[in-house]
This record gives structure tokens, C-alpha cells and sequence, in this order.
């Protein structure tokens, strides 16, 4: 709870800690509601900070029982955030502190530090949840090397490292590698394991755990395989072999986040863990297999090397991101997953970036860290990291990348560390590309063609809007993947980088037989917004012939917002003829992936059609968006019905079930004709499919696609007859019908489900599929009467007094207001300034509401 108001903390102010640590040894006594923390920690003064610094340490919700150093008993006076020891009483050249807390994870709701999950211990440090441990100087730049002890009649007890020894009721383990103190973790349950190994290119042989629940130990097989496939491509792609005998992964139940890479103990939100065929989406496949990556590639990129600082983040995540999104290219298909990525992108990050809560992808400064764990910071870094490749070139980018590993393991580093060893293995200078990382906000790109006497030319503009505290911004380097079509469809000119580093960029092309088709930004080189008129038998062409498969997916993607704009502008009730012409052809062609029909037939989204109109000079009303992207539906599924229900029947995928892309891509694609065909056939298809899906991916899809045409109630009774047991599904269930309930029924339904008994809302999965569900459905939440607005704020007060940090991500559902019409703007401000007026506010609610009144 907040006493006084926090202050926010600047990169400019950083300074190297005072006292490094060279080891740890802690001993828990685990329990409930008094846990006792023993700490030994080995200080010694940092030479590279100024002598005769008093000792801070971190602590906060710590009960201290005793505290001593060099084994003399002192008097230390705790205050709200940690305690301080004046440097008198310190022994120049190093002293052992040691001392005895007690804490109690049972009451820890906050889920950060030591708590407790379906009746499991277990912990989450990272950012700064160590502190709620024992005192400590918490923060990444001091390493140390920990041991740890644990008690407990609990059968399971887990900690970093290497086991050491265990006896009946304790467990020894040993860190070998020194680390800083968020990425320390401790499991104590009565888990069951799934157990297989790895060899490492260096021979180590490598115990691999997956530890669960009992009755879950059948959902881990997929999530093995992913981590046995991810420490092979680590070892081929980056050289990176894993460097302890041991690597355990635990699924809990309650987690505020995805996963985290706890040094050789990866805890994971058990969503992005378990899986069957039946109880699993493709969607929730891939997920597992990118983040359990995601998690063991940290071992290298943010364990043994890690940042400074905070505002350093993006340095471990952007880099990882970047990696999990090789890997999902290398496992599945780089096409898709460029697609998708880029979706992705620009619904989280480009959406965060237009408004209130932007930030660069370095930070300059915060409240609450736990804020800034953001698409910015995650998406938006993995680009700049795939710019700089694209930059030096893929050869350059593994020998910088090997520069970095050399001359970095075992360090805490900045993004100039990073940015170096780019120059020095890239051989150029990128101090201008490094603005990237302070700038923050989506830079525009205006393309204007020109043709005259056989000489094309091509000007590139580059913009960017002022963002919150940056009202001026400087030109970026900006890579610009530029290809020439011509018009019978071949490639006249294949892919050339141009590099726009001012705000103008001239090219010109002489002798070119004929007028040429741009096809600008492919495989989406930078992440920005480009506008570039064209005729849309220019888009048709492109989608038809472009060698660039991102620029095939994005010429229909344009063409789609275009008639959508149209739509919504002038409301006319169908799209253009020659728009659906484009789509049959595609829907016909059977030599294309049948991954790539699906997100190409698969419409812009609300809030994507929403933020583009925006962009375009309008005002989004949701109600009309939600009206014509269904009036597009329907004149498509009129239009195409018979080729759509010959693809529903032509992609049945036999079985058994195969995670992998090739029948992953037929189900996508078959789920999309089916959930478009319901405009048309009444959710006949889709009726059918739910009956014979025996896979939860045709399942969910089909009910969903009949609860986005107001049917599915009989399905949805059924669905949960045979799944309410099922904790991970059942959050499916909630989720489902709100994010596809019609605009007027999702509030009373939200409303209702939300006094459902099981409703559990401390349960951040569960929070999320029926709070956060209203959120992702536009047209349901933006209800002009404000009641979406009034619910959400309810919750989010509710939840903010046991669980700040959940909502404090879940208030970001606000962050598009601005663009929004004057009455609903009012009725949000109105919300956002009840939370802000709320007495006990966490501070990480405090901040965000700050942020997004501006
Ligand atoms: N480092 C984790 C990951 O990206 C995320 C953990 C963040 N947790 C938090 N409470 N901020 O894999
Ligand atoms: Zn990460």
C-alpha cells in the first residue's frame, strides 16, 4: 500500500553498487504463514565505487528476527523498503552478514517473492521480488553464487543449481554460476515429474525434469520435446550449449506472467506447459513451444549475460524474443511466423506506442518496473535486433553475436555493450540506428512514386509523432526491403536494402521496360507504418505474384482495410467485387500454404481497424466497425460459400493428432472457412465440426464461430459439462463466449460469469479470461452507456488491493482512450480518475493510471 508517493527512478542517476557479494547461503524453513529465511551473504567493497558507503539493503514485508555481521549481534532498524547500516559499523575489507527473517507465503497474494499455488511453494523474483525474501541488494548488477537449504516434509524441494545432497525432510542445491538475485527461485510440493535427458555438444549429459501437479503428469510430453528441440538449435544456431547437469521447468497455477528463467528452474504459468490434443489448441501448442524456448535461450542471453539495470531490460528480452522467433521460424515456417509476428506486433506494441503508455524501448525512467515489461520492450527490441542484422548482414550478426558471448559471460551489460560489438564485428558505425532505443513511437514512411521517360522514382519520407515527454524526434536509420515487380507478375528488381537515414530518401531507376509495381518494406524490414498508395489491381497483383511472402499477406491485408475503411466511412454494406475476386483466387490456389490462406482470408481486426482509422485522420466508432466487419463477413461468405465449404471439407486432418505446422496450418485454415461460412450457412459447418472435432483446435474454433453468429448455447452447455473439471480449458470456456458475445450482451454476460462460482479472480489466468476477456471485444467494452468501462474499473480496484502488479497490466485495456469519440472519452477519464482518487492504490496501479491521464 501506498504511504508516500513513490518516487520514479532515472537511467541518468545510476551508479555502481557500493558492495559486491560473492556468495549467498540461505537456509528456509517452509512454511505457511511463518517461514524462516536464514541469510549468510559474503560482502566485500566494489573497487569500482567510491570507499566508505553505508550498507542498503532491500527488504520489504520481512519480519527481522536477528541480524549480525563478521558474528556480531546488531540493533538494525528496518523501514518500509530495507535497512541500512552505517558504514561505521563496517569492516573495510569485506564481512559476513547474516540474519533471520520470517515471512509468510500463504498471505503473499501479490504473487512476487515466496507464495504459495494450489498447495505448492514457489517463487517469482524477477524484477524485484527477491527483496520480499530476505534483505538483500537487490538489483541485477550484483552476482553472487548462492547455496541454498531447504526444509520441509514436502517430498519435492527445488532450488537453482546443482543438487548437492538431500535427506528426509531437506534438499541441498549449489548455483555454481554467480547471478544476481531475480533469478533465484524455490519449489517445495509434492510434484510429479516427467524425466528425460540431453547430451551437450560438449558431452555434458543433462537430467531434464517437467515437474506438475499430480493427474497433469500426462500433459508434459509436448513441452519436453520443445525443450530438448530448443537446446539443440542453441547449440547449432548460436554455438550455446547448457552449462549445469540438471534443468528443471515447474508449472504452477498461479503466475502472473508467462514463464521465467530461474537459473537451471524455470517456473512456468502452467497454461504455457501443459497440453494434450484434446485440451489444446494449436495456438496453445506453439505457444508452449516458443516460450519454453524462450525461457531455456534467457540461460545465455540474461543469465550469463545480464543487465545493469532495468531500463537495460530490452538487452535480455528483445534478444531472446528475437531467438524464440528464429527458432519458430526454423520449427515451423519463417513465412507464417513473420506474418504473425508482425500481427502481433502491431496489436500490442504499435497500439501501446500511439498512445499514453508509450516508452522507449529503453526507458529512461520508472516507478514500477513491473510497468515496463511491455510490448515495447519485448516486441518492439526483438526488431531492432532483426534490423541490425539485416544491417550488417547474417554472417557479421553471428560474429557479433559471438564477440558478445566472449567478452560479456558473466557480466551485467548495457545497450552500449550491445550496440559495440555490432560495430566492431559489423564494421560500421551505428550510433545513429542506436536512437532507436531512446525514441520511442511508430515512425511513419510516406512512399511517393514517380515515372517519366522509363525513369521511376521513388521518395521515402520518414516521420514520427511526438510521444509522451518527447515531442521532438530525430530521423532514424530505417532499413527498407524495396523489391520492383512488373506488371505480368515477374520480379523486375529483386530485394535491395535501402537504408533511409534522413527524413527524405530519393531512388531512381532508369531502363525499366515498363512502369513498375513497389513492393516496399518486405518481410516487413522495419517496424513502422508505411503508406503507400495504390491501385488495388496493384495490391491484387502483389497478392498474387509478390516473391515477398509478408508483402503477398500484406497487399491483402491492405486491400481488406481499404474496403473495410470504405465501409465504415461512407456505410456501404459490402466490399468491392474485385476484393473478393482476389480472395477466391486465393482461396483456390492449392500449392499455397494452406497456413497463409488462413491469415490471409482472416479480416483486420476491430481494434486494428480502429487504430488505423485513427491513424487515417477519423474517429473509430467501435459500433460501426463492429457492424461493417460483419457486413464484410457476410458478403464474402455469400459470395464464396462453396469454395469455403470445399476447403472445411478438403482439410480434414486425419489423425492422430500432429502439433507440428504442416496439419496445425489445415486446421487454421479449415476453422477460418468454417468461422466465415457461418455468415452464410447459419454455423451449419460449424455445428458439424464441433460435433466431429477431436481436437480441442476444431473444437473451440467451431463454437466459437457459432458464438460469434449469436448461436452455440447448446455446444457451450456441453462444453462445459465435459470440461469444467479441467482448470486450463475452463478458463477457455469463460473466455470464449465473452469474447465473441454480441456488443450488447458482452457486459451483462461479463457481469454474470464474473458471480460464476468459479469465477476464482485471484487467479491471474482466470482474471484474465473474463475481465480482460471484455477488454478484446471492442464494440462489448466501448458500450457508449460506459458499463464496460464502470465493470472493468470495479475489478480492477478489487484486484489491485490483492494482486497490484495483475492489475496494473490489466488497466492497460484503457490505453487507446484518447482516440476514442468525446463521450466516451469522458466516461473513461471519469473511471481512470476514480481508480487514481482511490486511497490505497498499489503504486504500480498509481503509475499507470498517472501515465494514461497524462
Ligand atoms: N523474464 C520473464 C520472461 O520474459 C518475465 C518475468 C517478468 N515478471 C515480472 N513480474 N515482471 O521470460
Ligand atoms: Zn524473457
Amino acid at each position: 500500500m501506498r504511504e508516500t508517493t513513490p518516487q520514479p527512478v532515472f537511467l541518468a542517476d545510476y551508479q555502481p553498487p557500493p558492495f559486491l557479494v560473492d556468495t549467498v547461503a540461505l537456509t528456509f524453513r517452509l512454511h505457511p504463514g511463518r517461514t524462516q529465511v536464514l541469510s549468510e551473504i559474503r560482502f566485500r567493497p566494489n573497487p569500482a565505487a567510491t570507499p566508505g558507503h553505508d550498507l542498503r539493503l532491500d527488504g520489504e514485508g520481512l519480519r527481522l528476527l536477528s541480524a549480525s555481521i563478521d558474528g556480531k549481534s546488531l540493533m538494525a532498524q528496518p523501514d518500509a523498503t530495507g535497512l541500512t547500516i552505517p558504514a561505521a559499523d563496517l569492516p573495510e575489507d569485506g564481512f559476513l552478514w547474516q540474519a533471520e527473517v520470517e515471512i509468510a507465503p500463504e498471505g503473499n497474494t501479490a504473487l512476487e517473492g515466496l507464495y504459495m499455488s494450489g498447495g505448492m511453494y514457489c517463487t517469482q523474483c524477477e524484477a524485484e521480488g527477491f527483496r520480499k525474501i530476505t534483505y538483500y541488494p537487490d538489483r541485477p548488477d550484483v552476482m553472487a553464487r548462492f547455496r541454498v537449504r531447504i526444509e520441509s516434509d514436502l517430498p519435492v524441494l527445488l532450488s537453482n543449481g546443482n543438487p548437492v545432497d538431500s535427506g528426509p525432510g531437506w534438499a541441498e542445491w549449489d548455483d555454481p554460476h554467480p547471478k544476481p538475485a531475480y533469478l533465484f527461485a524455490l519449489v517445495g510440493g509434492d510434484l510429479v515429474a516427467t524425466t528425460d535427458s540431453f547430451t551437450t555438444m560438449d558431452g555434458r549429459n543433462v537430467t531434464l525434469n517437467i515437474w506438475v501437479r499430480h493427474g497433469d503428469e500426462g500433459k508434459t510430453a509436448y513441452a519436453m520435446d520443445a525443450l530438448k528441440r530448443s537446446m539443440a538449435w542453441d547449440e547449432q544456431v548460436y554455438g550455446r550449449a547448457y552449462d549445469l547437469d540438471i534443468f528443471n521447468i515447474v508449472a504452477v497455477d498461479d503466475f502472473n506472467m508467462g514463464a521465467m528463467e530461474n537459473k537451471g528452474l524455470n517456473i512456468f504459468n502452467s497454461r504455457y506447459v501443459l497440453a494434450t490434443p484434446e485440451t489444446a489448441t494449436d495456438a496453445d501448442f506453439a505457444s508452449i513451444e516458443r516460450i519454453i524456448a524462450h525461457e531455456y535461450f534467457h540461460n545465455w542471453t540474461g543469465n550469463r549475460i545480464t543487465c545493469r539495470d532495468w531500463f537495460q531490460l530490452s538487452l535480455k528480452e528483445g534478444l531472446t524474443v528475437f531467438r524464440d522467433q528464429q527458432f519458430m521460424g526454423d520449427m515451423r515456417s519463417h513465412a507464417v511466423k513473420r506474418i504473425e509476428d508482425v500481427l502481433t506486433l502491431r496489436a500490442r506494441q504499435f497500439r501501446e506506442d500511439a498512445g499514453p503508455l508509450a516508452h522507449p524501448v529503453r526507458p529512461e525512467s520508472y516507478v514500477e518496473i513491473n510497468n515496463f515489461y511491455t510490448a515495447t520492450v519485448y516486441e518492439k527490441g526483438a526488431e531492432l535486433i532483426r534490423m541490425l542484422r539485416l544491417l550488417v548482414g547474417e554472417d557479421r550478426y553471428r560474429a557479433a553475436l559471438d564477440l558478445y558471448f566472449i567478452r560479456h559471460d558473466g557480466q551485467a551489460c548495457t545497450i552500449e555493450d550491445w550496440i559495440s560489438v555490432f560495430e566492431e564485428a559489423g564494421g560500421r558505425d551505428l550510433s545513429q540506428f542506436k536512437r532507436w532505443y531512446g525514441q520511442a513511437g511508430t515512425p511513419r514512411i510516406d512512399v511517393t512514386e514517380d515515372w517519366q521517360d522509363g525513369r521511376y522514382t521513388l521518395t521515402l519520407r520518414q516521420h514520427t509523432a511526438p510521444t509522451p515527454g518527447q515531442p521532438l524526434k530525430e530521423p532514424l536509420l530505417i532499413p527498407v526491403a524495396l523489391g520492383l515487380m512488373g506488371t505480368d507478375g515477374r520480379e523486375i528488381l529483386p530485394t535491395q536494402v535501402l537504408e533511409l537515414d534522413s527524413p527524405t530518401l530519393r531512388v531512381t531507376f532508369d531502363d525499366l521496360p515498363e512502369r513498375p509495381v513497389a513492393s516496399v518494406l518486405r518481410g516487413f524490414s522495419a517496424p513502422v507504418i508505411l503508406h503507400h498508395k495504390l491501385q488495388s489491381d496493384e495490391r491484387a497483383l502483389l497478392l498474387a505474384h509478390d516473391t515477398d511472402p509478408f508483402n503477398r499477406f500484406e497487399a491483402g491485408r491492405s486491400l481488406a482495410r481499404e474496403n473495410l475503411h470504405a465501409m465504415v466511412l461512407q456505410q456501404t454494406t459490402a466490399p468491392d467485387q474485385n476484393f473478393i475476386d482476389a480472395l477466391r483466387v486465393l482461396l483456390r490456389d492449392d500449392t499455397l500454404d494452406p497456413a497463409f490462406r488462413a491469415l490471409v482470408l482472416r479480416l483486420p481486426e476491430q481494434d486494428d481497424l480502429a487504430a488505423s482509422l485513427h491513424e487515417a485522420g477519423h474517429t473509430p466508432d467501435p459500433d460501426m466497425i463492429y457492424d461493417m466487419r460483419r457486413a464484410a463477413q457476410t458478403a464474402i461468405a455469400r459470395a464464396l460459400e462453396p469454395d469455403l465449404a470445399r476447403i472445411a471439407q478438403q482439410m480434414e486432418t486425419p489423425g492422430p493428432y500432429d502439433p507440428a505446422a504442416r496439419d496445425a496450418g489445415r486446421r487454421a485454415l479449415r476453422v477460418q472457412a468454417v468461422t466465415i461460412l457461418a455468415h452464410a450457412d447459419g454455423g451449419t459447418a460449424a455445428a458439424a465440426l464441433f460435433q466431429s472435432a477431436y481436437n480441442m483446435t476444431e473444437q473451440m474454433g467451431a463454437w466459437a464461430a457459432l458464438l460469434a453468429i449469436g448461436a452455440g448455447e447448446q455446444e457451450g452447455a456441453e462444453f462445459y459439462r465435459h470440461w469444467a473439471q479441467d482448470r486450463l480449458v475452463l478458463d477457455k470456456w469463460f473466455m470464449a463466449q465473452i469474447l465473441h458475445a454480441s456488443p450488447d450482451h458482452a457486459v451483462p454476460l461479463t457481469d454474470e460469469l464474473s458471480r460464476h462460482a468459479r469465477f476464482d479472480w485471484k487467479n491471474p489466468n482466470r482474471f484474465r479470461a473474463v475481465i480482460g476477456a471484455l477488454g478484446a471485444n471492442p464494440a462489448g467494452f466501448h458500450r457508449s452507456n460506459g458499463t464496460g468501462y464502470q465493470l472493468v474499473a470495479d475489478w480492477l480496484l478489487r484486484l489491485d488491493g490483492v494482486n497490484p502488479q495483475a492489475a496494473a497490466r490489466n488497466s492497460a485495456v484503457f490505453e487507446t482512450w484518447r482516440r476514442l469519440d468525446t463521450n466516451r472519452q469522458s466516461l473513461i477519464r471519469a473511471e481512470l480518475q476514480r481508480i487514481a482518487g482511490n486511497p490505497g492504490l498499489s503504486r504500480d496501479m498509481a503509475e499507470m493510471v498517472a501515465r494514461m491521464l497524462g
